[in-house]
């Protein structure tokens, strides 16, 4: 255990390290670390103030869910506060979950697993029918209105069907479809503008864009994940509401699966896990909900998260760092393939310092220099890619080809 001066510090550099990237992701949509490294610092600091709790400081970022940039969208209350997910990495935590859920319900019980969509949370609300307000989550109690922005988005309906109840709120995450992100990119790369790192970043900018026209150009996407208000319309599991939705043509994340056991549940994830690049949207892990509506108020929520769900998070496959260097390699039939020396990171445990980089033409489609920051993928056990430069460097130095063999001259 650390001494209570070590733990003031490292609490301190924490929260100033935390609260940067926070500003980063919630208000310039921008990511200089991974996830993973993300939620590393998170959990440190989490487990600092449980073990110091007189040490919890006024600007801890574990006191509020989200951040909002105050100056640009008008602020409104949300009907009922917008909640974070508490986070599982292991089985072992997903079993606990599971234990504790049994435990506090002393029977048998339904989890609906379903894919964690990638995008940022927006709630939509209608009134006699009609789309009223779309707001962010915001900071969790409140959130900004985007109604404008939310005119051409697929998936959302600006009428509700005759049979729901007059009054609404539907809930679920806006996001850009792997196809779209990917144009879209390659269009800005043509107007010489800045990539997007990932299609998360590219759809929390767009959403937050002041001009409606540039957010229609943009092409997202929405799905519903639940409905706030009056259920009984609905009937009294989120697996009914889903039905329901889908029989009135709402868009939903699949796959989902209902399961009635710990077993199932893992099953789940680690199908979803193995063919999750085969789906048209980022997921960043799978969400266990306990089913039944009565069951999840007899479990209550805390202050950030309910007690009824968990986000079980995949491992990491995006990573940002820096092109320190490119060196050529020399293959036994002769053959020149570039390789990208990058600044040290780690992807799903694993230490990265090389990417492969192809040929020419890929240097070229990338637009790469030296020192530019960059995104990276490894995804499965696949050699880890560039996949965008996310920040040009403010001196780039060319990459140049050499013109002889580098190994024979
Ligand atoms: S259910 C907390 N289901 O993940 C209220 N959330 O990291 C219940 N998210 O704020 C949320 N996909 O925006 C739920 N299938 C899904 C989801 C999902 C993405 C988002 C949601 C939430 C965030 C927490």
């Amino acid at each position: 255990m650390i001494s209570k001066i070590d733990a003031k510090k490292k609490i301190s550099e924490l929260v100033e390290q935390i609260n940067y990237h926070d500003e980063l992701y919630y208000k310039k949509n921008y990511q200089e670390i991974s996830d993973e490294e993300y939620d590393k610092l998170r959990r440190e600091l989490l487990e600092l103030e449980k073990n110091f709790p007189e040490i919890k400081l006024k600007n801890s970022p574990n006191k509020t869910i989200g951040k909002i940039d105050n100056n640009q969208f008008r602020t409104i209350k949300h009907n009922s506060p917008m909640l974070s997910l508490n986070n599982a990495y292991s089985i072992d935590e997903v079993e606990s979950f599971y234990n504790k859920t049994f435990n506090s319900l002393n029977k048998n019980f339904l989890i609906l697993a379903e894919t964690k969509v990638d995008g940022l949370s927006a709630s939509l609300r209608y009134e006699n029918r009609k789309l009223k307000i779309g707001l962010t989550r915001g900071d969790g109690v409140k959130g900004e209105d985007i109604t404008r922005n939310l005119e051409f988005v697929e998936g959302i309906k600006k009428k509700l069907p005759s049979e729901f109840p007059e009054n609404l709120e539907i809930r679920g995450e806006i996001f850009i479809k792997k196809n779209i992100f990917e144009e879209l990119n390659k269009k800005r790369k043509d107007q010489g503008k800045p990539l997007f790192s990932t299609p998360r970043n590219a759809a929390a900018g767009s959403v937050r864009q002041l001009d409606p026209e540039i957010a229609k150009e943009r092409k997202l996407s929405f799905y519903g994940y639940t409905v706030i208000g009056d259920k009984s319309f609905f009937g009294n599991s989120i697996s009914k509401i889903r039905d329901i939705l889908k029989i009135f043509n709402f868009s939903l994340n699949h796959p989902a699966k209902l399961c009635s056991s710990l077993d199932e549940m893992v099953k789940f994830y680690k199908k979803v896990r193995d063919m999750r690049s085969s789906l048209n949207y980022d997921i960043d892990g799978i969400v266990y909900k306990l089913d039944n509506i009565e069951e999840q108020k007899k479990l209550g929520q805390t202050a950030r998260f309910p007690r009824w769900a968990l986000a079980h998070k995949f491992p990491a496959e995006n990573a940002i760092t820096t092109l320190k260097e490119v060196s050529f390699q020399v293959g036994r039939t002769g053959t020149i393939t570039p390789v990208a020396i990058l600044g040290e990171v780690t992807i799903g445990g694993v230490k990265i310092n090389r990417a492969t980089l192809h040929n020419q033409d890929e240097i070229r489609r990338l637009g790469l220099s030296l020192g530019d920051t960059i995104s990276i993928q490894r995804a499965g056990d696949v050699i880890p890619k560039i996949t965008s430069v996310v920040k040009k460097s403010i001196k780039p130095v060319k990459i140049i080809f050499p013109e002889q063999c580098p190994s024979c001259g």
